[in-house]
C-alpha cells in the first residue's frame, strides 16, 4: 500500500484547540472525583441532611437517650444554612460517621487536613476524638482535639494514615455532657495538584495535563441546563467562600434506571474560578457553557419566555467581564479578590449545550446580538442539537450558518462502525460556513446510554480512524473532545469514559491513548497523504493523515489500521524533505475486545526509534493499530 506525502503547503492550520478535553461533573467527575474533598456532604445541605452520615451507636438517627443524638437546625442568613447539633449524654461515647464518597481513601504516610467549625453551646463536652478507620472499625490514624471556648471557632488537624485504605470511614467521637455545633466537617490530602489547599486530586489532574489539551470545555454537558432551570448550572454561585457556595442536586443523581445515586450532589467547590484555574494550568484555552434558558429537553425542556431571557444573557457578559475584565470592573474585581489578578484571557464562550429547534435559535439570537455587541472579538459555540443527521440538526445548521455563526457543536454517540463509516463526514462540508467543534463523542460498544458500554480496543481504533478525518479537515473542524471524560468505578452513570478511578486509582482507557496520541503530536500545518490521489479514509482498511510542526521541524503522519492483517505501507515523499530519524510509536492490543484496567495497562502507546534513509522508506503496519511516525 503506497502513501504519496506530498510536502506543498495546504494553507490549512492545525488549530491550537483542535484537541482539548470536555469536563462534566457526571461519574462523581468533580465531588467524589477530581474535587479532592474526602467528606461527603460535609455541610448537612443535601435535600436529606443526613445523607452520607450516621450515628455509629445506634440503628438509625433518632434520638439514642443513652448517649446522644443528632439534629439539623439552620441558620436562615446563610446560602448553606444547615449545620448539625450534637447532643451527648452521660459520657457513654456518641460517635458520628462518614462514608465518603464510596468510601474515603486513604494513601499511607500521605498527610491529610482535617477542619471543621464547632460550637461549644452548653454542658460539658471538652474533647472530641476525630479516627480515620476501616470497614471493620479498626483505626487507620486518629488524633484529640481540644474544644475552645464559646463560640462558632475554626478546628485544623492533620491525619497521618499507617496504612493505605480504599474504603476508609471518618469517625468522630464525643464524650461528656452537653450540645455542641459542627458544621464545614472536611478532609483534603495535602497533595493536591499543585499543593493547593481544597485542591484537585493531583493523579487525575496529571491526565489531563499529559493529554495537552488545547481547551477546556467546562461545567458540561446536561449540567448546564439542569432538568429544570432552576436546577440549572449557575456559575455566579459557585465563587467566593466554598464553605458559602450554595449545594445544588447533581443533574445525574437521576442518572439512567439503573444507575441511581440520590446521593450525588454539587458542593461547587470546584467553581468556575478553579475551572479557569485549572485550564490555566493545562495550557488550555477556558470554554464555558452556559445555560440558554432552555432546560434540558430529555427532562422537563422548561423554557424561559424571550421578554424574561436578560438575566441569563446577562450571565454569558459578566461572565466575560469575570474572565477578562480588569479590576476596576465589578467581576474583574472579585476575580481579583479570589486570587487571580490577571485576566484569564478568554475567548471562547458556549450558548446552551445540547439545545435544538426554533427555541434555540431564538434564544441563541439574543444571546449572539448581546455578546458581540460588547465583545465582538469572543467566539460563540451554537449547538446543533443532540446526535447528528437527524431533522432537529438539519434545522440547525440551516439556521446557523443564515445567521452566521462561528462554531457549531455537534454532539455524536454511536457505533464503532459508525466511527470509521464516517471518517469523511467532514470531506464535503461547506467550506464557508461555520466551523465545527466536534465537542462530545465516543464509540458505544453496545448502545447508547447502555450500562455495559466498553472502553474497549475496538472503540478506540474505531475513534482513532475518524479522528483522521477530523484532522484531514482541519480547515473546518477546529475543536474537538471526548466524552465523558471520567468516571469513578463504583458511582457511575454514564459508559464508556475517557478515565476511570476509584478512591485511591486511575486508569487510562485505550481511547484515551488514542487522544493523548493525536493531542501530542498534533503538528501546526496539514499535510496531503494520498493513496492513488485519493485521501485515505477506509481503502484496504486504511486511515492516514500528515502534518508539519513548524516549531519543531518535524512531520508527523498518523495511519490507521482497522484490518486484521498487518500492512506494509511505502511511504513516498513529494515535494519534501524528511529527516532521517523516525520514531514509530505503536497502539494495538491482543484482541478488539481487550480492555485496560486498574492492575494493568496492557493498552498503552509502546515506541522504537529508527534511521531512514533519505527519500521513500517502507514501514509494517500492524493489525489493528495506530501507528505514528514521527520524522525529524
Ligand atoms: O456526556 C454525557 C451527556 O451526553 C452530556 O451531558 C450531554 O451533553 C450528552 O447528551
Amino acid at each position: 500500500f503506497t502513501l504519496d506525502l506530498d510536502g506543498t503547503p495546504t494553507n490549512i492550520k492545525i488549530q491550537p484547540t483542535m484537541y482539548g478535553i470536555f469536563f462534566e461533573d457526571i461519574n462523581f467527575a468533580a465531588d467524589g472525583g477530581i474535587y479532592a474533598e474526602l467528606i461527603k456532604n460535609r455541610s448537612f445541605e443535601f435535600d436529606e441532611p443526613l445523607t452520607g452520615w450516621k450515628q455509629q451507636n445506634t440503628q438509625t438517627l433518632s434520638h439514642n437517650l443513652d448517649s446522644g443524638f443528632l439534629t439539623i437546625y439552620s441558620d436562615h442568613s446563610k446560602t448553606n444554612k444547615n449545620y448539625a447539633r450534637i447532643t451527648v449524654h452521660n459520657d457513654k461515647k456518641y460517635i458520628l460517621e462518614n462514608e465518603g464518597f464510596r468510601g474515603i481513601g486513604l494513601h499511607k504516610d500521605a498527610k491529610y487536613d482535617f477542619s471543621f467549625d464547632l460550637e461549644n453551646v452548653s454542658g460539658n463536652i471538652s474533647a472530641i476524638n476525630v479516627s480515620l478507620v476501616d470497614k471493620n472499625g479498626a483505626v487507620i490514624s486518629t488524633v484529640p482535639v481540644i474544644i475552645k471556648g464559646k463560640g462558632w471557632q475554626k478546628y485544623a488537624t492533620v491525619f497521618l494514615p499507617t496504612r493505605t485504605v480504599e474504603k476508609a470511614k471518618l469517625q468522630i467521637t464525643f464524650t461528656g455532657n452537653g450540645i455542641i455545633n459542627m458544621d464545614m466537617i472536611s478532609l483534603f490530602p495535602q497533595d493536591t495538584w499543585k499543593g493547593r489547599k481544597g485542591g484537585l486530586r493531583k493523579d487525575l489532574v496529571q491526565k489531563l495535563y499529559d493529554l495537552q489539551p488545547g481547551f477546556l470545555r467546562f461545567p458540561g454537558g446536561c449540567i448546564v441546563e439542569g432538568r429544570t432551570l432552576a436546577e440549572r448550572y449557575q456559575w455566579k454561585k459557585t465563587l467566593g467562600n466554598v464553605a458559602d457556595r450554595e449545594y445544588l442536586i447533581n443533574k445525574w443523581s437521576s442518572g439512567f434506571a439503573h444507575r441511581l445515586a440520590p446521593d450525588y450532589y454539587q458542593s461547587f467547590g470546584l467553581g468556575f474560578y478553579e475551572y479557569f484555574q485549572l485550564s490555566e494550568d493545562l495550557g488550555a484555552e477556558p470554554l464555558p457553557i452556559l445555560s440558554c434558558g432552555m432546560a434540558c429537553q430529555f427532562n422537563t425542556g422548561e423554557l424561559v419566555h424571550l421578554e424574561e431571557l436578560n438575566p441569563f444573557v446577562q450571565d454569558a457578559l459578566d461572565l466575560i467581564e469575570f474572565a477578562n475584565g480588569n479590576e476596576s470592573t465589578k467581576w474583574g474585581k472579585i476575580r481579583t479578590e479570589m486570587g487571580h489578578p490577571k485576566p484569564f484571557n478568554m475567548k471562547y464562550i458556549g450558548v446552551g449545550n445540547e439545545q435544538w429547534g426554533e427555541d434555540y435559535i431564538e434564544r441563541y439570537k439574543i444571546f449572539e446580538k448581546a455578546i458581540h455587541a460588547k465583545y465582538p472579538d469572543i467566539q460563540i459555540i451554537s449547538g446543533s442539537g443532540p446526535s447528528p443527521d437527524g431533522e432537529f440538526f438539519d434545522y440547525g445548521w440551516k439556521e446557523l450558518k443564515k445567521l452566521n455563526a462561528q462554531i457549531v457543536d455537534e454532539h455524536y454517540y454511536n457505533s464503532p462502525e459508525w466511527f470509521t463509516k464516517n471518517a469523511a463526514r467532514y470531506d464535503a462540508y461547506d467550506r464557508s460556513g461555520p466551523k465545527v467543534f466536534a465537542g462530545e463523542y465516543a464509540a458505544q460498544s453496545v448502545g447508547v446510554v447502555k450500562p455495559d458500554n466498553k472502553n474497549n480496543w475496538q472503540t478506540a481504533l474505531s475513534e482513532a480512524a475518524f479522528m483522521t478525518g477530523l484532522e484531514r479537515n482541519a480547515d473546518v473542524v477546529t475543536m474537538t473532545s471526548y466524552a465523558p471524560l471520567f468516571a469513578h468505578a463504583d458511582g457511575w452513570q454514564w459508559t464508556p469514559d475517557l478515565i476511570w478511578f476509584n478512591n485511591l486509582q486511575s486508569y487510562a482507557t485505550p481511547n484515551y491513548y488514542v487522544q493523548k496520541l493525536f493531542s501530542n503530536n498534533r503538528g501546526t500545518d496539514l499535510l496531503k497523504i494520498y493513496h492513488n490521489k485519493t485521501p485515505v479514509s477506509g481503502q484496504d482498511k486504511l486511515y492516514a493523515t500528515a502534518v508539519k510542526d513548524s516549531e519543531k521541524n518535524e512531520v508527523i503522519i498518523k495511519i490507521v489500521n482497522t484490518d486484521s492483517q498487518k500492512k506494509l505501507m511505502e511511504i513516498n515523499p513529494k515535494n519534501i524533505k524528511l529527516g532521517q530519524k523516525v520514531t514509530k510509536t505503536v497502539l494495538a492490543a491482543d484482541a478488539l475486545s481487550a480492555e485496560n484496567d486498574f492492575k494493568t495497562e496492557n493498552i498503552q502507546p509502546v515506541e522504537d526509534n529508527s534511521v531512514i534513509k533519505k527519500g521513500a522508506f517502507s514501514m509494517g503496519i500492524p493489525a489493528h493499530s495506530l501507528v505514528v511516525l514521527k520524522i525529524k
